[in-house]
């Protein structure tokens, strides 16, 4: 196979070492870009990474007073003060300790009286704002990007979307360890939403990563793993740990510096 420039793989000794440079490079960005707009993800892989920015700015080292942010998803059916909301956990993880300005945050509202008003009005201001420059991904087990879950089909802009069983279980620690209280749907950013952030890092820790990882970077792209229409974008960084790229054999790895 011919191997194209993109997707990038870097492998990262563990965990920590993938945040730390993944927050030097946002910061770096936001230092030569102030009002950069970011598209972040939730759950337990950007953690370190906000844990991180949240250190940089206190060290002076992060500015994000002029920066955008847009989030990829969240529950359909709660309100944004819920305490298992992907907002709640983006206040406790991120918004709460940095110095974005509020007007500038933008997410999905999952208690809106009409989801598919609520999705196109995501996409015009994500438009408003000139696109997104940046998009931070999670990959799911099943790898779905955003709430893009395997499918015949995909959607390409931002839609109300059904929880495939094994997301709402990940999701189960958010909603008191029960998967069966995890709300059945969500909004999400499409496909094409994704794909036409300018410039893509996708996140990767731990050995139940490994699988789809290894699929992503096989070189097909099929609906069936929605993370590999990556493959189709011209600058995306798949940043992971030893763990994750267990089962790569297809792509030549960066080893981190
Ligand atoms: C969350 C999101 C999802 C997660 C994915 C991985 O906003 O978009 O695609 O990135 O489910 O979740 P973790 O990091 O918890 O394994």
């Amino acid at each position: 196979m011919i191997r194209p420039t993109s997707p990038r793989v870097t492998v990262f000794h563990n965990e920590r070492a993938l945040a730390h440079a993944t927050a030097q490079r946002v910061a770096d960005l936001l230092a030569r870009n102030p009002r950069v707009v970011l598209g972040l993800p939730t759950g337990r892989t950007p953690v370190r990474l906000y844990r991180e920015l949240v250190a940089l700015y206190a060290r002076g080292r992060a500015d994000f007073s002029q920066a955008t942010t847009f989030n990829l998803d969240e529950f359909f059916g709660i309100d944004a003060s819920h305490p298992g909301s992907y907002r709640t956990f983006m206040v406790e993880h991120l918004f709460g300790r940095v110095n974005l300005s509020p007007e500038r945050i933008h997410f999905l509202n999952g208690a809106a009286p009409d989801p598919q008003a609520e999705c196109q009005r995501y996409e015009d201001e994500i438009s408003a704002a000139g696109g997104i420059d940046l998009q931070i991904l999670g990959i799911g087990t099943n790898g779905h990007i955003g709430f893009n879950e395997p499918a015949r089909e995909l959607a390409a802009r931002t839609h109300r979307v059904r929880l495939k069983t094994e997301t709402r279980r990940a999701n189960a620690a958010l909603f008191g360890g029960d998967p069966g209280r995890v709300p059945p749907e969500a909004l999400s950013m499409g496909m094409g939403t994704i794909m036409q952030a300018r410039t893509i890092l996708l996140l990767a820790t731990g050995k139940s990563k490994a699988r789809c990882i290894a699929r992503l970077l096989d070189g097909t792209v099929t609906t069936r793993l929605p993370a590999s229409f990556l493959q189709l974008h011209a600058d995306v960084d798949v940043l992971m740990d030893e763990a994750a790229a267990s089962e790569v054999t297809s792509a030549p790895r960066r080893a981190a510096p």
